[in-house]
C-alpha cells in the first residue's frame, strides 16, 4: 500500500519533528529505575534459560552471516522482561536500540520518522506492539519484509509514489496479547518466543541481583520469602525490594531477613500468593456479587471501578497461571481453590448463603 505523506496534507514528512522515541526526561521514577538495575547481558539476565539459549545461537548465526537478526516477536504478561531482553539482544549484537511503543506511533510520521532515523544493523523495539493501529501497520509491512517505504504525495492526477529506502533493521516487537495481534504482522517476524512465569528460585536470584546493587543488607530466606509472593514477576520483585528495604530500615536496622520481609508484606496487603488488594477485590467481586461468575471482564471492571485493560492485562495473567481464575466464553468464574484463598466454603455452600 502507498501512504499520502503526512496526515494527507501533502507535506513533506519532517522526521526531526517530534521524535516518538521514549525520551529519558520524559519517562517517570519507576522506568528509571527499573533502567538502574536492568541486566546488560545474558550472565547478568537471570531465568528465561531455553529463550536465552535460543537467541544465543540466533545472534551468533547473524554474526557469523554479517547480517541483522530476523524480527523478533516476544509475548507474555507484563514485567516479565521483554524490553530488557531486547536491550540484552542489541548488546550482544553490539548496535543501538530505539525503543518506542505503539501508542505513541499514533500518527504516520510518528512511525515514518522513526524508520527513517534508523541505521542499518539497529532495532527498534516497539512495546504493546497489538496496539499499532492499521496506518502504521501497513507502513511497517514493506519496511519489514523489503526494507522500504512507499510514500505518496501530491492528488489525484498529480500524485507521485516514492519508494524510500530503508536500512535493513531489525524489529523486535513485544506484546501482552499476542492474539490480538493482526495475521499479517504476526507472519512477518521470522521468530516468536513467549516469556514463562519466572520460578520463586530464579525471582530470589534477581532479588538478591538487585539489593545487591541497590546495597540492601538481605539474607538468602529474605529474598526467598519476596519471591514467593513476587507472581512470578520480576518487576514486581524488583518494586517489592524496596518497599521491604524501607520497612526493615524504619523499623529495624535496615537489614531483610525472612521474619521482617514477612511482616512488611503483611504490612502491604500481600498475600502469600503475592495477591495485593486488587487482584483480592477481583475474585471477592466474582464470588460475592456475581455467585463465582461467569461474569464478563467489563461488569467487573465497572463494578470495581477499575480499567478493564488494567485487569487484563495485569491482575488476570498471574489469577489464571496461579488457578484462581478461569476464563470461559461465558466470562470469567472464580476457582474452588480461589474461594478456599480467600477463606470462603465451597461454591456451592457459598453460593447458598447470598
Ligand atoms: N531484573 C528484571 N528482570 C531481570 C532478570 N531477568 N534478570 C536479572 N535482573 C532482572
Amino acid at each position: 500500500m502507498s501512504i499520502i505523506a503526512d496526515d494527507n496534507t501533502n507535506k513533506k514528512v519532517d522526521i526531526n519533528a517530534k521524535n516518538p522515541v521514549i525520551k529519558p526526561e520524559a519517562v517517570e521514577y519507576d522506568r528509571n529505575f527499573e533502567n538502574s538495575i536492568r541486566p546488560k547481558s545474558f550472565d547478568s539476565y537471570i531465568g528465561q534459560s531455553a529463550l536465552k539459549e535460543a537467541l544465543k545461537i540466533t545472534i551468533e548465526a547473524a554474526k557469523k552471516r554479517e547480517k541483522p537478526l530476523d524480527h523478533l516477536l516476544f509475548y507474555g504478561p507484563p514485567g516479565l522482561g521483554k524490553t530488557t531482553l531486547a536491550g540484552v539482544i542489541a548488546e550482544q549484537m553490539g548496535v543501538e536500540i530505539k525503543i518506542t511503543s505503539a501508542p505513541a506511533l499514533e500518527r504516520p510520521r510518528d512511525i515514518i520518522g522513526i524508520l527513517m532515523s534508523l541505521k542499518g544493523g539497529e532495532i527498534l523495539f516497539i512495546d504493546e506492539i497489538h496496539r499499532l493501529n492499521k496506518v502504521a501497520e501497513e507502513i511497517l509491512y514493506p519496511a519489514m519484509e523489503d526494507f522500504y517505504l512507499d510514500m505518496t504525495t501530491g492528488k489525484s492526477q498529480t500524485v507521485k509514489t516514492l519508494r524510500i529506502p530503508l536500512p535493513k533493521f531489525t524489529l523486535i516487537g513485544a506484546t501482552t496479547k499476542a492474539g490480538e495481534l493482526s495475521g499479517p504482522l504476526r507472519d512477518r517476524f521470522g521468530i516468536i518466543h513467549r516469556l514463562e512465569f519466572y520460578t520463586e528460585e530464579e525471582l530470589a536470584q534477581v532479588i538478591k541481583r538487585t539489593a545487591g546493587i541497590l546495597e540492601i543488607e538481605i539474607s538468602d530466606d529474605g529474598a526467598l520469602a519476596i519471591a514467593r509472593r513476587s507472581r512470578g514477576t520480576p518487576r514486581i520483585a524488583n518494586r517489592l525490594i524496596k518497599r521491604v528495604s524501607d520497612y526493615a530500615l524504619v523499623k529495624y536496622d535496615g537489614a531483610v531477613n525472612e521474619k521482617i520481609a514477612n511482616k512488611a508484606l503483611d504490612v502491604l496487603s500481600i498475600d502469600e500468593y503475592g495477591l495485593d488488594n486488587t487482584d483480592r477485590g477481583l475474585l471477592t467481586a466474582i464470588i460475592e456479587k456475581y455467585n463465582g461468575g461467569p461474569v464478563g471482564i467489563e461488569t467487573l471492571a465497572a463494578a470495581l471501578g477499575e480499567d478493564s485493560r488494567t485487569l487484563e492485562d495485569v491482575c488476570e495473567p498471574f489469577l489464571l497461571q496461579a488457578g484462581l481464575l478461569q476464563r470461559t466464553p461465558r466470562g470469567r468464574k472464580a476457582t474452588p481453590a480461589a474461594y478456599r484463598h480467600l477463606g470462603y466454603r465451597n461454591a456451592v455452600e457459598q453460593q447458598n448463603l447470598f
